[in-house]
């Protein structure tokens, strides 16, 4: 098929040097996968050496403690990616003796490992021919062949899933796969992509008809939440502080972060004050509060806007339970909060 091997001669003559790409290795290949979810290259990649310097096989991964994962996976978000990690890698390293699933069936049963994930270890560890089917690859295939069908669909990934296994060239699925997702990384991007220089330009039907920014087509995502956090920041006579870990499922679950104050609306520094003597954080008096950041930060997550503030609270006495500075830098938290931490 000419398409498959236009875009795999594209790909080697424009691939960038990435280090799981020289790499056959599966421990590699799904640790860099699961940190790209969601997240770009460029941002992903220093986290990717940093965590492969300090766990260099999955008995690294396996031995090392929950918040050693989270304090290295701070400020790259998502964070079940990195729980789950954690969790697969003493599945693979005590259960399964070290040794990863061989087929894409087998990897699927992993922890966090989906469809994609599989995918791409079984595709670019083991050359088996399976599709990736990513953002990039949807985009690239609903332009060149000019598919309307909502990609956020059931059908519409059973569409593309089906289209990309016929295009893969048997044998070279572990090239066709990378080449695909680097075209549409590079070249077919979302936005003002540069047709005009593109290998496809005179085939892309996109192109043809004038589609290419419509394409592909994508049904509207969740209302997004607005939620209001204050962040309790307690300080007691030696400068000790207060924080917890978030337990309770959802976002953040298990990093650390100061006492939560959330509320319905952006509350008055005068009701802030009233809901903290009513709700008994703390059972120290209180000698000042001042707002450190009257500018309310405003934190995007996927399907949350996090309004935070930051109320710096003097305490009369020692906070019972009280931590100090240097050992609270050194706990996993969100990037926000550690933001906030790092300019104390
Ligand atoms: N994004 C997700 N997986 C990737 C990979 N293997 N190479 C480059 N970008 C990616």
């Amino acid at each position: 098929m000419r398409f498959s091997k236009t875009l795999i001669q594209w790909y080697l003559q424009n691939k960038r040097d990435l280090p799981w790409r020289n790499s056959t290795n599966p421990y590699i290949i799904w640790l860099s996968e699961i940190m790209l979810q969601q997240t770009r290259v460029a941002q992903g990649l220093p986290f990717f050496l940093r965590f492969t310097e300090a766990f260099p096989t999955v008995f690294d991964l396996a031995n090392a403690s929950e918040e050693q994962v989270l304090k290295l996976w701070q400020g790259l978000g998502y964070y079940s990616r990195a729980r789950n990690l954690h969790k697969t890698a003493k599945q693979i390293a005590f259960e399964l003796k070290g040794e990863f699933p061989k087929t894409y069936n087998d990897l699927l049963q992993l922890k966090g490992v989906g469809e994609y994930t599989a995918a791409a270890i079984a595709s670019f560890a083991y050359n088996e021919n399976v599709p990736v089917v990513d953002g990039n690859v949807f985009r690239v295939l609903s332009r060149y062949f000019d598919i309307e069908t909502d990609i956020a669909s059931a059908g519409g990934k059973k569409e593309f899933t089906q289209l990309a296994s016929e295009l893969l060239p048997k044998g070279k699925a572990n090239e066709f796969n990378q080449a695909i997702m680097e075209f549409g990384a590079l070249l077919c991007v979302p936005k003002n992509p540069d047709c005009q220089n593109c290998v496809f330009n005179d085939s892309c039907l996109a192109l043809q008809k004038k589609k290419v920014a419509q394409l592909p087509v994508k049904s509207k995502k969740l209302k997004v939440r607005h939620r209001y956090f204050n962040y309790l920041v307690f300080s007691d006579i030696d400068n000790n502080t207060l924080i917890h870990k978030r337990t309770q499922k959802g976002i953040w679950h298990n990093l650390y972060e100061f006492p939560l104050l959330e509320t319905e609306i952006i509350e008055t520094e005068e009701n802030i004050l009233a809901l903290i003597k009513n709700q008994n954080f703390i059972k120290n008096s209180i000698q000042n509060i001042q707002l450190f950041n009257p500018q309310t930060i405003v934190h995007k997550l996927s399907h949350q806007h996090l309004n935070i503030k930051f109320w710096k609270i003097k305490v009369n006495g020692k906070i019972e339970n009280g931590i100090d500075w240097e050992s609270v830098k050194k706990m996993p938290f969100p990037i926000v909060i550690f933001n906030f931490i790092s300019n104390q």
